[in-house]
Parts: structure tokens; sequence; C-alpha cells
């Protein structure tokens, strides 16, 4: 999945939360503006200070400087944290407002799911939970950070960027030429990771399905003197997720001096650079101080770029199977809408195979007649396919072939939800 095609699933969940996304975006407008105050005041102390030291101007005057610039600093330490609250309680709220959404989404949504959904193999209740749950928690951990990390680090690297442009086109430059090679660099890494990533999921769904199976098999396991056995498939699966994480370890550092030598050749760069302005009597003195905190300010969310991607790496990776699970169509409950009044409660097999989603066949060739207001009984050896007929009378699995007729209408045609509130009241099996 892209990240486009996430957002717009994503969208629609967002949507109860507009006013809380309005009051995040406004915040975060005001805090791009105050983060950038400390380099402004500290050109401002460095020019004036010097100024005065050449003037050999009296203690007095710089007792002023220093209470105008305390005075600011104070104002802007107040209106920086009351913005961090105001995102942290707004993201949170976000984080747990939509993954209250997801969850109550998500089993709204398999609740109508047919019943080879829940039996198939790959749905076994820890995979499926675990699928889940790491889906919901990778989205909602993504749209928070969007709020109190991403999009504020963004907004004050590109007003930290247009400050260099209004300071010297040259260092705007510097400024902007980090960002896309960071960007590739980081999309580099992201690259190469995803694939590490989404062995980790599976991995992870094992590994909590193994022990889920060993807890249901224990008494087997006990009996057919297994233990070794299971230890070593474990120890196995072990092994590969460790080797698997070290590789990913290895490559994120790898990556991660690469673009820590980049930003350190970026700030060399901006430092010479200003030097020479200011040796050649273009720039203040104080412009150096400026441009590494203006520069700081670009680089501080580039630096987390690598965190962001990774971050929305697992929300991709995870919520690819979040979604394919809310959205998988096929599995709805097929539903007729056929609704009659009385149900006399004739039933006919006509030739029916049916075959479980794991492929073992149950039935094979079923056909006969179940007569109303008379007891039938169901007779067969265990494993015979009684409850399977049961199954299919109820319409929890629809046959592989044949058919099956309840009134001489097929029982696909029935509506689903009818029909069982009226086997269950009636019973006529
Ligand atoms: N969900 C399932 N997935 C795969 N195979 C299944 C599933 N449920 C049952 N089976 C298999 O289908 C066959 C028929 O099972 P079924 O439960 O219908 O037998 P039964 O006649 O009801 O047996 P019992 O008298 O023990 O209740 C058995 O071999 C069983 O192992
Ligand atoms: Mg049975």
């Amino acid at each position: 999945m892209t990240i486009t095609a996430l957002l717009k699933k994503v969208l629609p969940f967002s949507k109860p939360y507009k006013n809380l996304i309005f009051y995040t975006l406004f915040l975060t407008l005001i805090g791009s503006f105050a983060a950038q105050v400390n380099a402004y005041i500290l050109k401002y102390t460095v020019d004036t200070i010097s100024e005065l030291l050449v003037q050999k101007q009296p203690l007095s005057r710089g007792f002023y400087l220093l209470g105008i610039i305390a005075a600011i600093l104070l104002g802007k330490e107040i209106v920086y944290a009351g913005v961090q609250f105001g995102q942290k309680l707004y993201g949170e709220k976000l984080r747990i407002m939509m993954a209250r959404d997801f969850s109550q989404a998500i089993i709204e949504r398999i609740l109508t799911y047919r019943m080879a959904f829940f039996t198939s193999a790959e749905n076994e209740s820890g995979k499926l939970q675990t699928r889940i749950d790491a889906g919901i928690s990778s989205l909602t951990r993504l749209v928070q950070n969007f709020f109190i990390e991403i999009l504020p680090l963004f907004s004050n690297a590109i007003i930290a960027l247009v400050c260099m442009f209004l300071a010297n086109i040259y260092l705007g430059l510097v400024g902007l030429l980090l960002i896309p090679v960071y960007f590739y660099v980081s999309q580099l890494q992201a690259t190469r990771l995803s694939g590490f990533r989404r062995n980790m999921r599976n991995y992870r769904e094992n590994k909590s399905n193994q022990i889920i199976n060993l807890v249901e098999s224990i008494l087997v396991i006990k009996s057919f003197g297994r233990e070794a056995v299971e230890a070593a498939r474990h120890k196995a699966i072990q092994f590969d997720m460790t080797e698997n994480q070290l590789e990913t370890r290895k490559m994120s550092y790898f990556f991660d001096s690469i673009k820590s030598f980049i930003e350190r050749i970026g700030m060399v760069l901006v430092i010479i650079l200003t030097a020479y302005f200011v040796l050649n009597e273009q720039m203040s003195l104080g412009a150096i101080m400026f441009h590494i905190l203006l520069f700081n300010n670009v680089s501080a969310p580039i630096r987390q770029l690598h965190r962001i991607y990774d971050e929305m790496n697992d929300a991709l990776i995870y919520s690819e199977s979040f979604f394919s699970i809310l959205e998988a169509e096929g599995q709805r409950e097929p539903t007729g809408v056929h609704r009659p009044a009385v149900i006399r409660g004739r039933i006919e097999l006509k030739n029916v195979d049916f075959s479980y989603p794991n492929g073992f066949q149950a039935l094979r060739n079923v056909s006969m007649f179940i007569h109303p207001n008379e007891n039938t009984a169901l007779v067969g050896l265990s494993g015979a396919g009684k409850s399977t007929i049961i199954n299919l009378l109820d319409k929890f699995y629809t046959p592989t072939r044949g058919q099956i007729l309840l009134d001489g209408i097929d029982l696909a045609d029935f509506d689903t939800a009818y029909l069982r509130a009226c086997l269950a009241k009636k019973s006529y099996f």
C-alpha cells in the first residue's frame, strides 16, 4: 500500500475530529514561528554586545539589553509550553478516539463475515488478534505522531528555511540542498528495511500463535513425549527472528551514519560560508550563531526522517493487513432476500459436496430429504459429517457442489439472518 492510499483509508476515520485537527494545525503554526525566536534573539544579543564592547558602553546599558532579552525569551517559552501542551493533548486525544473507532469498526465488520473467515488457517485466533492489534496501534501511533511530531517539525523546518533564504541566498541553498539528499537516503533506507519488516510481522504472528497452539495441545505434546520436538521447532523460529532483527539493526545503523555525515557536512558549510561573509564584512558576528540555529531547525526534522519513515512503514505494513480484514468484501456472509411468512421445513439435499476452507472434504455426494413435522435423526460415526450438514443448513458454509432446498427454494436465496432466527426458534434439527 502507498502512503496516499493509506491516507485515503484513514481520512474517513479522522472526519469526526475535524475541530481537534484544526486546533492542532493552528498551534503548530504558532509553535513554528516561536521556534525561530531563539535564533533572532541570539543574533541580536551577539551584535548588540559586540557593539557595546566596541563603544565601551557602561554596564547599565548591557543590563537593559539582558532585561529585554530575558522578557522576550520568557514570553516565548510560555507560548511554547502552551503550544506543546495543546499539541500533546490533542494528539493523544486523537489517538485514543481513533483507536476506539478502528477497534469498533473492525469488530462490527468481522461479525458480518462468513464462518469460513474464522475457521481459515490464516485467521487462527492468535494471528487475527495480533494482526488487528498491530494494525490499530501502528495506525494510531502514526496519526498521533503526525500531529505532535511530524507536522510541527516540518513546519518548523520550512519556516527556518525561509528565514535562511531571507538572511542569505547561498545559506538558503545549503539548507535546501540538504532536504532532497536526506529524503533520498531515508527513502533508500526505508525500501531496504521494508522487506525485513514484513518478515518480522510474520514472525511475530507465528510466534504468538505458536504459544497459543502449544498451550492448547500441551496434553498431546506431553502424552507423546514431543517436548523436545516442540522446543526445536520454537528454537528455529526464534533464531530466524533474531537473525532478521540483527540484519534490520545493521542496515539502520549503516544508513544512520551516512545521514549524520551528510548533516555534519551541511553544518560545516553553513559555518564556513557565514564566517566568509563575516570576514568580508557582509554580515555581523551574530550571523554565525543565527545561521547555526536556523540550520539546526531545518536539519532537526530531517534527522527524524528515518524514524518517521520507520513509523510510516510500520503503519503501511501493519495497516495493510488491518485494512485487508476491514475491507474483505468477499468474506461478507452471503444472503438472499427471501423471507417467507411461514417456513414449513421441507429440506432436500441434492448431491451435496462440501470441503472445509482447509481443503478437507467432509461431504461427498450427499442427498436426502428431511420432512416437516417428523422427528429426523442424523446418525453416523464420529467425523461422518453430521455437524457439517447442520452447519450447511444454518448457512454457516455454502456447499462446494450441489444444492440445498428449503420448501423447494434454494437455501442461498433465503435472507440469512431471517433463516437463522426461524431455525433457532423452531429448531427443526
Ligand atoms: N472447521 C473444520 N475444518 C476442517 N475440517 C473440519 C472442520 N470441522 C470438521 N471437520 C472435519 O470434517 C469431518 C466431519 O466433521 P463433523 O464435525 O461434521 O462430524 P460429526 O459427524 O459431527 O462428528 P461427531 O459425531 O464427532 O460430532 C471430520 O473429519 C472433521 O475432522
Ligand atoms: Mg458433531
